[in-house]
């Protein structure tokens, strides 16, 4: 509590033009109805998000420190994949997915409804969870489901669609056997089944269950990383994802703020509409970018970014720098999973040195802020000038709010900027989402932020 005032009482002012207010107030009466019957034609759910470190009483810089550490790993995944160099030996079998994330979510399976909590991980696409018999199980806080207790479970036959969909199966006496891979040993082995997946578990939402979900078994299953839940529930962009098996193929997310001790929320399906969510504020804006396709990395949502602005500069960034290349390497990716936001090293530099010339505060090269660019701010500080920080997506400029670019500790006495540098992608990561509705729209190919106090919600 102590720790969250004293960051709250530091406050920014954002340099140059314009100050940002945001007025919006979600509206209640929409946000909030969801059917209780099945009717994938206009089903919504929501279900809240808990970051995984909920609950504990780190800072915002811890916070942020131990996703990087975290996210690490997920980067790496995501540059080696897009980097394989010689695309030959790149073959299905090896396809991977970053198959980790930053938030966990409530469902439960089955019939009469099984709880567990998920990995939401907007990275990949398959649904699973772990499934008796096990071969080899890691532990987990609910029971393990069993499908003979089940009276909803039905195996996938090999010739289904979403059989086909998988990256490596197997048929054995007409069941679909699949193998789904994260990298580096991490895996989930099983048989492609259907279940009703039951939504909604917070006290906001009613219970929503959704029959015949396409998901993924899994009676053998390892690696690091997944031991936060009991599986995961993939909304990457191919057939296979939570999103994808809608009707109304749309979600949505607001992540409050970091340091919050407020859940954060997922809209799914019809609940999921940005013009839905906002027809109560006038204030709102709503800015909508394109999604871009990459048929090498095809459950990436890829963004296009022409540049970047800090302060009243347009930095003098090559327009190829953010561009997905024929050989799928480069673009931008948005990712949940990720902490900061991570950009190509050339880009990178020159906004390092935009925000070293525009700040009036020394650097500080002591490594303690853990990130790339931090300065050194005097204890007492409650008010700071920063420059405004803007991606100029294609069609929509995204002004971020200062607390989703710098990180002041009043403790340590450092400021450092929320981003690092990559190279083979740029990945646009969850700290620079806090406070924004993000619409996936798999239908219109497009994304929406739309600035809201998601705590509120
Ligand atoms: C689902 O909702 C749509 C739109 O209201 C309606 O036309 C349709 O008949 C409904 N289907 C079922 C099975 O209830
Ligand atoms: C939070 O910090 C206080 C004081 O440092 C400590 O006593 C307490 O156990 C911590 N709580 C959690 C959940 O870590
Ligand atoms: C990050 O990970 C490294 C190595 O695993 C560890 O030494 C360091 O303390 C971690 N930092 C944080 C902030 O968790
Ligand atoms: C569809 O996407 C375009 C941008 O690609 C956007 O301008 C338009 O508003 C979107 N339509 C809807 C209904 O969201």
């Amino acid at each position: 509590m102590a720790l969250d005032s004293m960051h709250s009482s530091l406050k920014f002012t954002i340099l140059s033009l314009a100050l940002l207010h945001f007025l919006y107030k979600p509206t209640c009466s929409t946000s909030r109805r969801v059917l209780d019957q099945v009717n994938r034609t206009q089903m919504g759910f929501r279900v809240a998000l808990k970051h995984v470190d909920h609950g504990s009483n780190y800072t915002m810089l811890e916070r942020i420190q131990r996703g990087i550490n975290r996210s690490k790993f997920r980067v790496q995944k995501l540059n080696a994949m897009v980097l394989v160099s010689d695309k030959s030996t790149y073959d299905v079998e090896s396809k991977v997915h970053p198959g980790n994330g930053e938030f966990l979510m409530n469902v439960a399976i089955g019939t009469p409804p099984n709880p567990f909590s998920a990995i939401m991980d907007t990275g990949s696409d398959l649904i699973w969870t772990q499934c008796k018999p096990c071969d080899d199980c890691f532990d987990q806080s609910t029971p393990i489901f069993d499908p003979s207790k089940s009276s909803t479970f039905s195996k996938l036959s090999c010739s289904n669609d979403l059989c086909e969909a998988l990256p490596t199966s197997t048929c054995q006496d007409d069941g679909c056997q699949y193998l789904y891979t994260y990298g580096d040993y991490s895996s989930t082995q099983g048989i492609l089944a259907t279940e009703t997946f039951t939504f909604g578990s917070d006290s906001k939402s009613q219970k929503v269950s959704v029959p015949n979900m396409g998901f993924g078994c899994g009676v053998d299953n390892e690696g690091n990383g997944f031991n936060q839940g009991a599986g995961l529930i993939g909304l990457g962009r191919g057939p296979l994802s939570l999103v994808s098996q809608l009707d109304e193929p749309k979600f949505s997310y607001c992540l409050t703020s970091i340091d919050g001790s407020k859940t954060s929320t997922l809209l799914m399906g019809s609940l999921a509409n940005p013009k839905a969510l906002s027809s109560n504020s006038k204030a709102t804006t709503i800015m909508t970018t394109p999604l871009i396709h990459n048929p090498s990395q095809p459950s990436f949502y890829y963004l296009n970014l022409q540049g970047i602005s800090v302060g009243s500069t347009h930095l003098p960034i090559k327009k190829s720098t953010f561009s997905l290349s024929d050989d799928g390497t480069g673009g931008m990716i948005i990712d949940s999973g990720t902490t900061i936001t991570y950009l190509e090293s050339s880009a990178f530099d020159q906004v390092k040195k935009a925000f070293t010339s525009q700040m009036n505060l020394p650097l500080d090269d002591s490594g303690s802020g853990g990130l790339d660019l931090c300065f050194k701010m005097p204890k007492d500080t409650t008010s700071l000038e920063v420059p405004k920080f803007v991606f100029h997506f294609k069609e929509a400029d995204l002004d971020l709010p200062s607390e989703n670019y710098m990180i002041g500790d009043t403790n340590m006495g450092v400021l450092c900027l929320a981003m690092g540098k990559s190279s083979g992608m740029s990945i646009f990561g969850n700290v620079q989402q806090q406070n924004m509705m993000v619409v996936h729209d798999l239908a219109n190919e497009s994304l929406s932020f739309v600035p809201t106090q998601c705590d509120e919600l």
